[in-house]
């Protein structure tokens, strides 16, 4: 795609339309996919799902989606993703759970960038294993967007199946592909799909696999998750979750002492992650008030099996990442 090629493309729509950009591209999904089929992995993350929502609308019971839950989902993603697009918009949706397959082989791996490739390794292998039992599918919809053009190279290794094999021969369907991110949240707006999905705060491809530090676990894995769980919801009843760009909590591999009952209780400490940026190549620390952060802690450590302390990371960016791996 040449560099001109991509400025006139957003050019021709100046006077920005969600509304008449879905029915565009309604009729070019109709136009390119006629009556074949399309294969669509679905993550929950608002751009696959943006693709979701037009291609339901645009082709219907022709789009067949694959959920790959990796076992490093949030706490209730893969449940939101069954229940709006299967359960709500119909959609033709297989579930695939990959947990034990995922951290079987990440078991033992403890350097960060070995644990990326396994989990995007591990990802395509799924996919292509779903692809292959639907062959007679011609098309493969992907959630690209403009930025990912633009950082063309920088694939999205894990939301990206552009890895798949030569031989299943698909044809691409990227309807949002010149697309700013605010922008495809609009498109899902005009879709109707949930606030909470279409605002949903950037999740690395990784998942949890890049929070729970170091070799996972499952039972730090769980920890991790129940902890994040309980951190999302208090942002939320706070008012943070439309404030604060990216939240979440990391679990390091290491204990401490502590107490509880009375006996030694020795167990992981939550560390809380809350950053405000733009383009997260920088990003500033939010001021979380000193009430909450208190009850947010005394409701991981009682909540929360094997957390025995809670942190709050005063790092901005440059010099700590946002992400701890
Ligand atoms: P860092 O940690 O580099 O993160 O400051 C910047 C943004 O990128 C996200 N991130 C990832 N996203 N795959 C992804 O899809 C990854 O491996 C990955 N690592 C970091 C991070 O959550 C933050 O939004």
């Amino acid at each position: 795609m040449s560099e001109n090629n991509t400025k006139s493309v957003r050019k021709e729509r100046e006077n920005w339309d969600p509304a008449a950009f879905v029915e565009e591209q309604v009729a070019a999904l109709r136009e390119q996919i006629g009556d074949g089929e399309v294969l669509l992995a679905l993550s929950g993350g608002v751009d696959s799902s943006v693709v979701a929502a037009l291609l339901i609308r645009a082709v219907g019971s022709q789009l067949q989606c694959v959920h790959v839950n990796h076992g490093l989902m949030r706490k209730g993603e893969s449940e939101q993703v069954l229940s709006v697009f299967r359960d709500k918009l119909g959609a033709r949706l297989d579930y695939v759970d990959a947990t034990d397959r995922f951290l079987d082989k990440l078991a033992g791996v403890a350097d960060p960038e070995q644990k990326r490739r396994i989990i995007g390794g591990e990802f395509i292998r799924v996919f292509e294993e779903e692809a292959r039992k639907h062959s007679d599918i011609r098309f493969l919809a992907q959630g690209t967007i403009y930025p990912d053009i633009l950082e063309s190279g920088q694939v999205k290794s894990h939301h990206n199946v552009g890895g798949l094999p030569e031989d299943l021969n698909f044809e691409l369907v990227e309807p949002i592909k010149y697309l700013y991110k605010d922008e495809v949240r609009e498109v899902g707006l005009a879709l109707g799909l949930p606030e909470e999905m279409v605002y949903r705060q950037p999740f690395p491809g990784p998942g949890l696999g890049v929070r729970c530090l170091g070799a996972i676990t499952r039972d730090r894995l769980n920890a991790l998750r129940e902890a994040d769980a309980i951190l999302r919801e208090e942002f939320d009843k706070n008012g943070l979750a439309g404030k604060v760009w990216q939240y979440f909590i990391a679990v390091p591999d290491m204990k401490s002492v502590g107490v509880r009952d009375g006996k030694r209780y020795d167990a992981w400490p939550a560390i809380i992650r809350a950053v405000n940026t733009t383009d997260a190549m920088t990003a500033t620390v939010e001021e979380i008030p000193y009430e909450l952060l208190h009850h947010i802690t005394a409701r991981i450590t009682s909540e929360v099996e094997g957390i025995n302390r809670v942190l709050y990371d005063l790092t901005p960016k440059p010099i700590g990442t946002i992400e701890w791996e």
